[in-house]
């Protein structure tokens, strides 16, 4: 739901261990929800294009379920669009979701785990990678994989950072105000270790157009979408905050203090008239950030 927060893991030590295919339902919701914030994105990336070049193969690297594989399948109509991911039930359902929408033959998907597969998946006009590089451990290296794939003229880009998600007024009328901004710390954290537990874990300043550059890219920069959906919020958009809520206590619970958790569970408390799913002033404002830049001068 934000940027990089939010995920799904499995409990114990290893506690930032993701499980992604518990992820899929989670994924492919948060995806539904974001499409006129997908859509826009495929028409802003086209336009990065010089008006010649013919987009004719796009890699969407850790793809997850394929909402913006689909995306892409729509939006260029003359491109094969390939879905790379390393968990197996994701491609799955992204293959399911392209035969839902007609897209069978322009979408496949392709099994790899990353780093190491890079250099198998051969080379695109177009290479997206969604909220996947934060989760390999050198992700200067990852990006220069990534530039590596592009056929001259080609785009790549790559949706990380941004700003976290808001969906709850700064006093909610239980606890201390302005628990969204301790949420996004215990998150924030989480994500930290989270990091620092990838193997081959580097730091580096997340300056990510001066690491798109330092791939070899040029015009790089980035560009910021907002969705904007306005309380009172329909059944699914309750659903995927509940969701998410559920995963903020399960990964980054402990780190809150007493008050605030025991808000958390009754944000979390399906027959509350003050929990998420029944509260008339849950909203969602989502900020989509995109970085980009372009093998070769054009
Ligand atoms: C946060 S999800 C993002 C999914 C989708 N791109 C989106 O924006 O909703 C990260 C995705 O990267 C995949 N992934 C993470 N680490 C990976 C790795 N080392 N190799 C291959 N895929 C990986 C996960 O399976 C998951 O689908």
């Amino acid at each position: 739901m934000t940027a990089h927060h939010g995920a799904g893991h499995r409990h114990g030590h290893q506690h930032t261990d993701i499980d992604w295919e518990v992820m899929a339902a989670q994924l492919e919701t948060n995806g539904e929800i974001q499409l006129p914030v997908l859509r826009r994105v495929a028409d802003r990336l086209r336009q990065l294009f010089a008006p010649e070049k013919e987009v004719r193969r796009i890699l969407d690297v850790g793809s997850g379920p394929g909402v913006m594989t689909c995306v892409f399948a729509e939006a260029f109509p003359a491109a094969e669009v390939v879905a790379v991911d390393g968990a197996p039930g994701l491609l799955d359902a992204a293959l399911a979701r392209a035969g839902r929408l007609g897209l069978d033959g322009r979408v496949t998907v392709r099994h790899a785990e990353l780093p190491a597969a890079l250099d198998d998946l051969g080379t695109a006009d177009l290479v997206w990678s969604s909220k996947a590089v934060h989760h390999l451990g050198d992700q200067q290296a990852a990006l220069n994989g990534l530039a590596g794939l592009l056929r001259p003229g080609g785009v790549l880009a790559v949706a990380e950072g941004g700003l976290p998600s808001r969906y709850l007024p700064r006093d909610i009328g239980i606890g201390r105000p302005g628990i969204q901004a301790r949420f996004d710390a215990v998150l924030e954290d989480w994500f930290t270790v989270m990091r620092a537990d990838l193997p081959g874990s580097v730091g580096v300043v997340e300056d990510w157009p001066a690491m798109l550059g330092r791939a070899g890219l040029s015009g790089t920069g980035g560009f910021t979408l907002l969705l904007d959906l306005p309380a009172p919020l329909d059944p699914a958009a309750r659903a995927f905050l509940y969701t998410h809520l559920t995963r903020l206590r399960d990964t980054a619970g402990e780190a809150l203090d007493v008050e605030d958790h025991a808000t958390l569970d009754v944000l979390l408390d399906p027959g509350a008239a003050e929990g998420i799913l029944r509260r008339p002033d849950a909203f969602l404002l989502s900020a989509t950030t995109v970085y980009a830049g372009v093998h070769g001068v054009r």
